[in-house]
């Protein structure tokens, strides 16, 4: 079947940051719908090839506007299908003009007699576009519902980002759940600058229909952010120009050291705010082509070159000091051997269910199948929420 991954338990893959063709891990990711790609970016004549989840695909947007993920190489001589041309809702091979529908099947083969195309298939796979996110379901059989977050269709609009990171998918899921590094990490950042890091918050957390609740507390306020499980986080993030906003982030793999995040954001901003934002939005964008990359700058704090404290502001300040958190992890060791202490639940509890999800992969048993209740919403844990 399309899709379908051989699961193996060999030793040491229950550890979800391997994400290596046959592990358990793959396979519960693909279950669910992922997104793989940012929708401005995929003009209607131009196919691309995309690397994630274990997967080449190639990617196209047909006349009618509808996407199309299909795989990467041609089934005659095995060309690559993202340098071919789009006509109408189908994909024309580059080499001999094989041409296939959007479900993978061939549909002309010119310089054939006719008859023989229906035989001749490469794989498919169904696509939906959300909040500005083309996402792919990869796993076997139906797929399960789309997510759907009513906050995102009340007012103002959404604003989507695509982050490549060379860390694993599974640590950056653990930053994200992770609140007490705010106090450390982000000491001097957007986050400190709206109290978040002036004390240790109270942690608690617990298991969800939809995978994990975690609130930490600070006095009175109680800042709710929830682990939509597999690998999505559904929080509040500040920044001074944009205020609170929803934020939605996919964490993708790319392969065990790499992985690209994608993130919505609700802006609560109409007309004129809304244009100003959308400016200096872009203003960031071009501003951040002109900095030195962030990978590079991450690489200079681990050498001890520059040190994390030292680092200017940038649009992109956050993610460099996570990187210079989470880019020099220990790669040889053991994270069964971390030693998790009160601060980490949250970060125990997603292992755990993470590990009882695998496990139950692996010896051939029913997962849970999370569902994510429309109107969920997180909090900022400020004074504002009330
Ligand atoms: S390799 Fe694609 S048509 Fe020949
Ligand atoms: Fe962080």
């Amino acid at each position: 079947m399309d899709g379908a991954l051989e699961v193996t338990a060999e030793s040491g893959n229950l550890n979800p940051r391997d994400v290596s063709p046959h592990s358990p891990t793959l396979k519960l990711l693909r279950s669910y719908w992922q997104p793989v790609y940012a929708s401005e970016k995929l003009p209607k004549n131009r196919p691309v090839l995309l690397n994630v989840l274990g997967q080449q695909m190639t990617l196209y947007r047909g006349e009618s506007g509808a996407p199309y993920l299909v795989g990467p190489y041609c089934a005659h001589r095995g060309a690559k299908t993202s340098s071919g041309r789009v006509q109408g809702e189908h994909l024309e091979c580059f080499y001999h003009g094989w041409t296939y529908n959007g479900a993978g099947q061939c549909v002309r083969q010119p310089a054939e007699p006719p008859g023989g195309e229906g035989r001749s298939k490469i794989q498919g796979w169904p696509v939906r576009e959300y909040l500005g996110l083309v996402f792919a379901y990869l796993g076997e059989g139906e797929p399960p519902p789309m997510p759907y977050f009513e906050t995102y269709h009340r007012d103002g609009f959404t604003q989507v980002r695509e982050s490549h990171r060379s860390w694993s998918y599974f640590d950056q899921l653990e930053n994200s759940v992770d609140e007490v590094h705010f106090n450390f990490v982000h000491r001097k950042s957007k986050f400190a600058d709206v109290g978040l890091t002036a004390e240790i918050p109270e942690l608690s957390c617990e298991e969800t229909e939809y995978g994990i609740l975690r609130m930490g507390r600070r006095g009175n306020n109680v800042r709710k952010s929830h682990i939509l499980m597999p690998n999505c986080m559904y929080s509040m993030v500040f920044e001074h120009f944009k205020g609170w906003a929803e934020h939605l982030s996919w964490r993708v793999p790319i392969d065990r050291h790499t992985h690209v995040s994608f993130m919505i954001e609700c802006i609560h901003k109409e007309s004129d705010a809304a244009d100003e934002f959308k400016n200096l939005r872009s203003q960031q964008r071009e501003d951040l082509k002109k900095l030195e990359p962030a990978d590079s700058v991450i690489a200079r704090i681990l050498a001890g070159e520059l040190h994390v404290d030292d680092v200017e502001w940038r649009p992109d300040i956050v993610v460099i000091q996570d990187g210079a958190a989470m880019a020099g992890l220990d790669p040889t060791r053991d994270p069964d051997k971390d030693q998790l202490r009160s601060s980490d639940r949250q970060v125990a509890m997603l292992r755990r269910i993470w590990r009882r999800e695998l496990e139950a992969i692996v010896e051939g048993k029913e997962t849970k199948k999370w569902r994510i209740p429309p109107e969920l919403r997180p909090t900022s844990g400020t004074p504002l929420d009330s």
